[in-house]
């Protein structure tokens, strides 16, 4: 991590996530859980945008990438296989002191870095969670909590190639949850014990892997500035030869300029055939691939992109805070890509004056058959604009009395907060229009004029 640091505190990402009901600390009657966090209302929406974005783009729109959902407890012997049981170890020391635990290879010194007291001798800590299958409790009966979700995609290599008729190049995707029991956690949902993965495996014929390891990078550096990611607080790092994972022949790291300094968002590995020939040879079942075109046999190299979700989530409401002055006061507003908003559209009263009511409710039904709607109608017009500001709403409808009159209502845009007046029977098709991307041929006039701000 280096000395450079984003501009937007963590502090007031946190608590704007408590505010406005993204995030809550987990089981906080209780006085919370270390490193365990629920999402909340709008959380929820987010992160399953940012899921849906991610499906969109690496499978929907695409011919040769597939989805599965494989399940959280695997065979054991997978685990074996895959070098975890022997090698997914953090080195962890103690203070003799005060007892804290840490990561030797993160601290700075040999001493605490609490109390500086002095530290035990290094040891392996497997970071695997243990459970039990079934109800006797023996080590016959040990299954593990996934750490990453790669392994059910490779496991199901050959189940997904033959029925889906795959030929090479191809991928198989996956969105699910994986847990590490780290010893050190923190930063909010940057690190934490239970989180989820977006991950493909991408198999390719050897030799073409070098090629396919650049389109993936590239590929993947392009999601995230597509989704509104500032670029100059996006970068790519190659591991150097001694920071490679045992099964890495190379690796980029997409990172991300976050309030504790530049950390990693996501890893591109070049995995190689190590995952295929390690299962093939634990399972004893054959996981080479038939290329007809060349009449070879041999094991694909598989590309690995590995994206978080609860790290890209928190890199996107960092990367959207903002603030600015509206109506002489400090504005916060979450400048989030439209596609990412978790709501669309607010639907907002002028009042709660009962002439209105029955109108607004009637834009509000309409409104929420296109989009993830709100209505709001509690509090002045001006302190709903802010909650939906905060909340990110790229879009508010405002009913006025005039609306009962002319049936035009108010469109007002959160980023400049400019405002439009329209007839009722066009807003569906301009708010559609608006959440697409699109400009308009012709340029409906913003008003300068705002309702009630
Ligand atoms: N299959 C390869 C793999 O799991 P990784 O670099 O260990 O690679 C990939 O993890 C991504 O998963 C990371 O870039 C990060 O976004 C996310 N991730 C890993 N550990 C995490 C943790 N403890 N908390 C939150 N996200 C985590």
């Amino acid at each position: 991590m280096s000395e450079e640091k984003s501009k937007v505190d963590m502090e007031k990402i946190v608590s704007l996530c408590k505010r406005r009901g993204f995030i809550f600390p987990s089981s906080e009657i209780y006085g919370g859980l270390s490193s365990c966090w629920d999402y909340g209302p709008l959380g929820v929406e987010l992160k399953r945008n940012v899921r849906n974005a991610w499906w969109r783009a690496v499978v929907q729109e695409r011919d040769d990438v597939v989805g599965i959902d494989a399940s959280i407890l695997m065979h054991p012997q997978a685990w074996v296989a895959s070098g975890h049981v022997e090698g997914f170890s953090d080195p962890l020391v103690e203070c003799k002191n005060c007892h804290l635990r840490w990561r030797a290879d993160q601290l700075s010194g040999d001493k605490c870095a609490e109390c500086g007291g002095e530290l035990t001798e290094p040891k392996m800590f497997n970071l695997m969670f243990k459970t039990f299958m079934g109800p006797v409790e023996d080590d016959a009966n040990i299954v593990y909590l996934r750490p990453e979700t790669a392994q059910g995609i490779f496991v199901n290599f050959e189940n997904v190639r033959s029925a889906m008729r795959k030929k090479l190049p191809f991928g198989i995707a996956q969105i699910g949850k994986s847990f590490r029991n780290e010893i050190t956690t923190g930063n909010f949902i940057f690190r934490t014990r239970e989180f989820e993965q977006m991950e493909i495996e991408y198999f390719v014929k050897p030799g073409t892997d070098d090629e396919w390891f650049d389109y993936w990078v590239k590929e993947r550096f392009n999601w995230y500035l597509n989704l509104g990611i500032k670029k100059e607080v996006l970068r790519l790092r190659q591991h150097g030869k001694e920071e490679l994972a045992h099964y890495a022949k190379d690796c980029y790291d997409i990172e991300y300029l976050f309030p504790m300094g530049w950390s990693e968002l996501e890893g591109v590995a070049n995995r190689g055939d190590f995952d295929l020939t390690q299962h093939a040879k634990h399972s004893g079942k054959g996981l080479d691939y038939f290329d007809e075109e060349t009449n070879e046999r041999y094991v694909p190299y598989v590309i690995e992109p590995s994206a978080g979700v609860d790290r890209s989530v928190l890199a996107f409401l960092v990367d959207a805070y903002d603030e600015d002055v509206a109506e002489g006061e400090t504005r916060v507003v979450l400048r989030l890509h439209r596609d990412l908003a978790p709501i669309k559209v607010a639907v907002l009263p002028l009042s709660r004056n009962e002439k209105l009511v029955p109108l607004a409710r009637e834009v509000y039904t309409e409104v929420r058959r296109h989009f993830m709607a709100q209505y709001d109608d509690a509090q002045s017009i001006g302190r709903r604009y802010r909650r939906q500001d905060e909340a990110g709403t790229p879009f508010c409808v405002t009913i006025d009395f005039q609306s009962l009159e002319d049936k035009q209502v108010t469109i007002r845009e959160r980023d400049g907060m400019a405002q439009i007046r329209l007839p009722l029977k066009d807003m569906v098709a301009t708010l559609q229009a608006k959440l697409r991307g699109e400009t308009f041929a012709t340029q409906p006039t913003w008003s300068a004029k705002a309702v009630g701000a």
